[in-house]
């Protein structure tokens, strides 16, 4: 196993490898091969300086994470990875714990128990670093209706810590056809263009991953489309992407791996060829397919027919 030392050159944390150990005692250093960029995050008051090693797997690491309101656990020990440059779909019918999951991974909720690790930032013990690395689309976007969507821009742009010139907010809104609307308020957006707004919003600092809690939800069929290509170049652009999802059509058409999770347990991780491969024979599967085996019918055969409110 090769042993790594960190060593603090001119305040900025340098890996090397133990490359010899001699008899006297004395090392040899050697840098360490670099796999992907290391990030120093600034030392607070009374605490050393983190080092974020990111795994080069993934951009993010959920181990067992459990979230509880009050005798109610909503999310009962799961754990799963997302590897960069993934769009990663969580699938579940309503009350599964999915926007509890998204919202321990945001830091908006405590969780009980579990770890989080973004971008090789543990998010618990550094919930602002790890926030700085996320963008968020939350399941009910609202922005203050009564803002003009310049201003909105600008508000959220400057929380992200991102300067916007006029000219660069233009542009932007261009990008998402919404330059017609810029002096408008928010409540006069049809749903596809606040969804884009909130999307534009959302990776306005270039986040490593970002996190959308249902967002093609109650779109037309138009929408929908534009809004899957606009996922499809964020991660081309190097972004890794979690979603969550009622659509089995979205899962298939933009996620490179789902998971399934019911009743706050995660059922099952796999590509959606694979789901459907491996769950084919199920019988509980057979009951509900009509014809050839769709990813639907896995999702009805693993988390049951019955209405969920
Ligand atoms: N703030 C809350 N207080 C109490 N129970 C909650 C709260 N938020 C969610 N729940 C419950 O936790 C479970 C999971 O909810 P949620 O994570 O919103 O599921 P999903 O997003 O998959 O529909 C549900 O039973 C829901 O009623
Ligand atoms: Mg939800």
């Amino acid at each position: 196993m090769t042993e790594k030392v960190q060593v603090v050159r001119g305040g900025q944390v340098r890996a090397y490898v133990l490359a010899e150990e001699h008899e006297d005692g004395s090392l040899l250093l050697a840098p360490e091969p670099v796999l992907s960029a290391q990030t120093t995050v600034p030392a607070g008051d009374g605490q050393a300086a983190a080092v974020a090693l990111p795994d080069l797997a993934g951009i993010l690491q959920v181990r067992d994470l459990t979230v509880g309101y009050g005798p109610k656990t909503a999310v009962d020990a799961v754990s799963f990875d997302i590897r960069r440059g993934e769009i990663f779909g969580l699938l579940g019918p309503n009350g599964a714990g999915k926007t509890s999951t998204l919202s321990a991974i945001e830091g908006l909720v405590e969780p009980q128990s579990g770890t989080i690790l973004l971008d090789g930032i543990d998010s618990r013990r550094h919930p602002t670093w790890a926030r700085a690395r996320m963008g968020v689309s939350l399941q009910a976007t609202s922005f203050q209706s009564e803002l003009k969507i310049t201003q909105i821009v600008r508000l959220y742009a400057g929380l992200y810590g991102v300067e916007l010139t006029d000219p660069q907010i233009a542009e932007g809104l261009r990008g998402i056809g919404l330059e017609g609307e810029a002096l408008k308020p928010f409540k006069q957006l049809s749903g596809g263009q606040q969804q884009r707004l909130a999307l534009f919003i959302a990776v306005v600092h270039d986040p490593a991953l970002l996190l959308l809690d249902e967002p093609t939800a109650g779109l037309d069929p138009q929408s929908r489309r534009q809004l899957w290509a606009r996922i499809e170049r964020i991660r081309q652009e190097g972004g890794s992407i979690l979603l969550t999802t009622h659509s089995m059509e979205e899962a298939q058409a933009v996620c490179d791996r789902v998971a399934i999770i019911d009743n706050g347990t995660l059922l099952t991780t796999e590509t959606p060829h694979d789901l459907i491969e491996k769950h084919r024979h199920d019988p509980r599967v057979q009951a509900v397919a009509h014809g050839e085996v769709t990813l639907e019918d896995v999702f009805i055969g693993l988390t049951g027919s019955e209405i969920r409110d």
